[in-house]
């Protein structure tokens, strides 16, 4: 029995007769995200299609509200479009999973994700990878092309995760990545739709997620496989961690063989794409912002005295740390957190029905006047606090990797990262950029609209 919950109903985005929203979800959904919160509200129905063929978005962007969402995982679930494609084409992973399974995966997983773990083993790679980048670039800037950032920071945030996941053997990282490339194009097309064919209808796109998915996942099987054949290579990469995972609560219990390719497969597409686009946003906000840049120079200089980094002097660069979060309040790497409903709630003083698409946005929130005074200003300084003070005066104003129990498992992974790279780019390189913005949208993840071009110039 559905039982009536007291709430107001949440006000509607005004849009067309008919379709609505429509239009403006898909071709600027950050942007009509953005004008709901204006025109409305830190909480906004959003509604697309005609009757019938109905997408509706409650759009949730306000702190408070954002807070009382992700702090109730029982009532606002992960039974979410985007989620559901994600669970069916790569396994009920960390990600997705809810309840005791993710409890059990956060359990195996946690070893993995040490401090200690990322300063002795993963930080040592992306110093290395960062070097190579800077020799790659100098053999570019003397040849006088222009780099497009994204793509090549793809290339070296693969690189990276590659070399964390499976050591040495980065050819079977490249190998499965290219394989990702498609499924990851596809599962984008399907999940900004509002009403993508069914999983099994037998469509071109459809044919070439399960063609890519079958070829990964036989990669994937095949490393396991290796692993823990009769002369197991004892390595300390993730995958070498992953198959030895015992869980702390049961000693007996360990992942099986498909759980193991399973969570390879979401660090591998959860982290690459996230960290690159991030890099490629703070880079352009040095070129735009030249003032920022010889700020950060100076203090690179200063703290590293022309050494390669490593995650023990992350601590003393503390505006190059803010540079970088300033960057992911502009350009949140995952602008929104898919949440549904299974049964109808209240939300404040509002009603939403069951079986809703809640969507907390990161992007909204990040972009909400209500929250942050000039928000479309890049200042680095806003994030100069006193100890106990959030940015944007909320716990729950600034989130590029969520809040709570459910936040981002590898945020210190991509911090270091973004940060090591950084600081060695910037030891080596004064960067500019034609651009005066930066232009993004929306796919699962963010992504940029075009070339991002960037010279870089040796110092
Ligand atoms: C700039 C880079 C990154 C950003 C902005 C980011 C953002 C996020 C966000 C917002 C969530 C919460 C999703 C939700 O609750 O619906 C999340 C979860 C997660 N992220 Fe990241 N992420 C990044 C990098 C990474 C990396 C490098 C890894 C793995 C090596 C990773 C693995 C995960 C996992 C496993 C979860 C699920 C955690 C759980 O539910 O317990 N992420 N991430």
């Amino acid at each position: 029995m559905t039982t009536q919950t007291a709430g107001l109903e949440v006000p509607t985005l005004s849009g067309w007769p008919v379709v609505g929203s429509l239009r403006g979800l898909r071709s600027d959904y950050l942007g009509t995200i953005s004008r709901a919160d204006r025109d409305i509200g830190g909480l906004a129905r959003i509604v697309a299609g005609p009757p019938g063929w109905r997408l509706t978005i409650y759009s949730v962007t306000a702190p408070d509200l954002i807070e009382e969402v992700l702090a109730s995982p029982d009532r606002f679930g992960k039974h979410h479009p985007g989620y559901r494609e994600l669970r069916s084409a790569l396994g009920d992973n960390m990600l997705t999973s809810e309840h005791e399974t993710w409890h059990r995966q956060r359990r195996f997983l946690a070893s993995m994700f040490t401090r200690r773990r990322l300063a002795e083993q993963y930080a040592p790679v992306m110093t290395d990878e960062a070097q190579r980048l800077v020799e790659r670039w100098r053999g570019l800037a003397a040849r006088g092309v222009t780099l497009d950032a994204y793509p090549e920071m793809v290339r070296m945030a693969s690189r990276v995760s590659g070399r964390i996941l499976f050591g040495a053997d980065m050819s079977a990282a490249a190998e499965l990545l290219t394989r990702f490339r498609v499924v990851n194009d596809q599962l984008l097309r399907r999940a900004v739709s509002p009403h993508p064919p069914p999983g099994w209808a037998p469509t071109p796109g459809n044919r070439r997620i399960r063609h890519g998915l079958r070829e990964a996942r036989a990669i994937a099987d095949d490393l396991v496989t290796a692993r823990r054949g009769p002369y197991p290579v004892r390595a300390t990469d993730m995958l070498g961690l992953l198959c030895a995972a015992r869980d702390a609560e049961d000693e007996a219990d360990r992942l099986t063989d498909r759980e193991v390719a399973d969570q390879a497969m979401l660090f591998l597409l959860a982290g690459h794409d996230t960290t690159a686009v991030t890099l490629s946003c703070v880079l352009l906000m040095l070129a735009q912002h030249p003032e920022w840049q010889r700020r950060l120079r100076a203090e690179v200089d200063h703290a590293l005295r022309g050494r390669p980094p490593s995650a023990a002097d992350l601590d003393r660069l503390p505006w190059t740390d803010r540079v970088v979060r300033e960057t992911l309040r502009l350009f949140p790497a995952a602008h929104g957190m898919g949440r549904s409903t299974a049964t109808e709630q209240t939300l404040g003083a509002h009603r939403i029905p069951a079986g809703s698409w809640v969507e907390v946005s990161i992007w909204g929130a990040h972009h909400s006047a209500r929250v942050w005074p000039d928000p479309e200003r890049f200042d680095p300084s806003r994030f100069d606090l006193a100890e106990g003070e959030h940015p944007g005066g909320h716990r729950y104003a600034w989130l590029p990797f969520g809040v709570g129990a459910r936040a981002c498992i590898g945020r210190p992974i991509s911090l270091t990262e973004v940060q090591i790279t950084v600081a060695t780019v910037l030891q080596a390189f004064e960067v500019t950029s034609p651009l005066a913005a930066t232009p993004v949208h929306a796919a699962i993840t963010l992504m940029p609209t075009g070339r991002l071009p960037l010279d870089v110039r040796p110092r």
